[in-house]
């Protein structure tokens, strides 16, 4: 379903069909009669039968056995808020989950609703993004069936110079959910991409709503390459780029990563309002090994050539020039041009 035809609710199974979900569910496997089914659901046959029908054409595989009635054996992969919530523990995210086959950015549409008023915990997710949103302007490459793309809105009572604290938290989640779903081992490159082996495999574009002193609402835009394969990259990228199945040789589920994602920004965001961003800045900065590296950023208007001091309370890296000067840079593209000695 498209993003225009289904704007606020985006696509999901229908309450009825997810019933028979559950019901196949706590079967186990087991088999399940059509006469069962109706009177469970107090529905006819031939309406369960539609309902049936309608999940196999989502990709659920649901076999009929003759004269003994049917029985779930796989779900598909597919983003569905259905799957994703069956199983999701989280506190405050995912309450509302809004799931679109196909939308400009997720983004945009989580910045809109919450200009709408969206709850806090609101996610958008989408299977591909025709206009996804890089940093400094760029294009997301967001091709359908392989990876994720999703946005949270959060209501956090900050004011704006604090907002970065929550691009920390987002890396730092999506590097635990990596760990919790591969055997990988990434790492977080200022500001705010997720490295395998040096290449990047996830992005983080968080977006802002916000008057002079308070933050209204905060966009978290996590992009991650799950399973897409190499023909699938465009050709001009400036930094080598990859996917957790490229750099571990596995798929990786996308619905057990979304839910492993969102537990772990859910444990984070919860640390957050409780505790204030130290101990995950702590994490973020165990998990980037950009401080003490010879670095090159290029900024808007120029480049600069130094080592890596330190981030300042405003997480801007501050670098270290040749001359003893030491630079603080809000915003830029690093390129680490030397190993820690
Ligand atoms: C980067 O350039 O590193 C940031 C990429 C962020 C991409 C994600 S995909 C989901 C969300 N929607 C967008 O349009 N962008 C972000």
């Amino acid at each position: 379903m498209k993003e225009g035809m289904s704007h606020d609710t985006g696509q999901d199974v229908t309450p009825l069909a997810q019933r028979i979900l559950a019901i196949f569910r706590a079967r186990e496997g087991g088999i399940v009669s059509g006469e069962e089914l109706s009177v469970f659901l107090n529905v006819s046959r031939t309406a369960v039968w539609k309902h049936i029908k309608s999940l196999k054409a989502l990709g659920y595989r649901i076999d009929a056995l003759p004269s003994q009635g049917y029985r779930l054996m796989a779900s598909p992969d597919i983003l569905l808020p259905a799957e994703i919530a069956a199983g999701l523990a989280t506190a405050r995210l995912g309450k509302r989950l809004l799931c679109f086959a196909e939308t400009d950015s997720t983004n945009m549409i989580a910045f809109r609703l919450a200009e709408e008023g969206a709850e806090e915990g609101t996610v958008v997710i989408a299977d591909a993004q025709r206009r996804g949103k890089g940093r400094l302007g760029r294009e997301w490459s967001s091709p359908p069936g392989v990876n994720l793309y999703c946005s949270v809105v959060l209501r956090p009572p900050i004011p704006p110079v604090a907002a970065y604290q929550l691009t920390f938290l987002s890396a730092v989640a999506v590097a635990r959910a990596v760990e919790r779903t591969t055997s990988l081992s990434p790492r977080i490159k200022w500001p705010n991409d997720i490295l395998i082996n040096g290449r990047k495999v996830a992005g983080l574009l968080n977006e802002m709503g916000a008057e002079t002193e308070k933050v209204n609402f905060v966009v978290l835009g996590i992009g991650v390459n799950l399973n897409m394969r190499r023909d699938q990259f465009p050709r001009e990228l400036r930094h080598p780029a990859s996917s957790l199945l490229l750099e571990g040789g596995r798929e990786v589920g996308r619905v057990s990563f979304i839910q492993a994602l969102l537990r772990e920004l859910d444990l984070l965001y919860g640390l957050y309002l409780s505790k204030g961003d130290e101990e995950i800045r702590a994490e973020w900065l165990a998990r980037c090994d950009i401080v003490g590296r010879t670095v090159m950023v290029s900024c808007r208007d120029y480049t600069l050539t130094g080592t890596v001091t330190g981030i300042d309370d405003n997480g801007a890296l501050l670098v270290r020039l040749p001359s003893g000067v030491e630079e603080q840079v809000l915003s830029g593209d690093v390129t680490i041009l030397e190993a820690k000695g």
